[in-house]
């Protein structure tokens, strides 16, 4: 049976994960963060030295797996649950420069698919509708200014110790968008065919809903 296949793509911290898992939840769809496994080759590279040396090892020494506890996704390298030690900035930064590698793009390339060929799914990331699953059922593309994905972020880490100022992550910000929207392979950028969803003036349950209003039109899921 063909699965029903959904994308959401744009820059970093636009909401797309939550909103994702939200949805999915709702429809009982697996929801699947393909920048995990982005940032968990990540921490695989920081134990090697040289850009040579990781892609000697990522096809031998690199496996990934995704899991589910209770819908969350965790995601284990080498066996180890992973999922909380990737949300770092190093671990941010070091993903988008790794997922500019085109090894590093077609090493997950076919997880993915398989993935979206097994279960309906909600997957997010950054060319999932360009070059992972150009054949999706709808599209998303959501996106927010960088200031306020930057002032979203700065609330999130509020009263966390060693917390970045609101410049510096409007900085990084900046920086992954400009390295995920200009890197030769992949780069993120909205297709003609994906819904546009500015959230700069929405709150979570309202893009929640929009997306939830696309659905149902697009599909008979009772
Ligand atoms: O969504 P995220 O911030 O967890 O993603 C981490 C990095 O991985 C991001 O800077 C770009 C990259 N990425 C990608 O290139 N393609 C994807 N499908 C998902 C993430």
């Amino acid at each position: 049976m063909k699965t029903i296949n959904i994308t959401i793509d744009g820059p970093a911290g636009a909401g797309k994960s939550s909103i994702a898992r939200e949805v999915a939840s709702e429809l009982g769809f697996v929801y699947v963060d393909t920048g995990a496994f982005y940032r968990a080759i990540a921490l695989f590279a920081l134990d090697y030295p040289t850009k040579r040396d990781f892609l000697r090892k990522l096809e031998s020494e690199c496996h990934l797996e995704m899991k589910y506890f209770g819908g969350m996704q965790c995601i284990f390298l080498n066996g180890e649950n992973v999922t909380d030690k990737i949300r770092t900035q190093e671990i941010s930064m070091k993903a988008s420069e790794v997922s500019a590698l085109p090894e590093v793009r077609e090493f997950l390339l076919e997880m993915q698919k398989e993935i979206a060929h097994a279960y309906n799914v909600i997957m997010d990331g950054r060319d999932i509708g360009t070059a992972v699953l150009p054949d999706a059922d709808l599209k998303i593309y959501l996106t927010a200014s960088a200031e306020e994905r930057a002032s979203r972020r700065y609330l999130e880490l509020e009263d966390k110790p060693d917390m970045p100022s609101y410049e510096q992550i409007l900085e990084e910000i900046k920086q992954r968008d400009d390295n995920d929207m200009h890197r030769a392979i992949s780069p993120l950028k909205r297709t003609n065919d994906a819904v546009l969803i500015d959230s700069t003036k929405m709150g979570f349950h309202e893009v929640c809903e929009e997306i939830m209003d696309l659905i149902e039109t697009k599909f008979d899921l009772d």
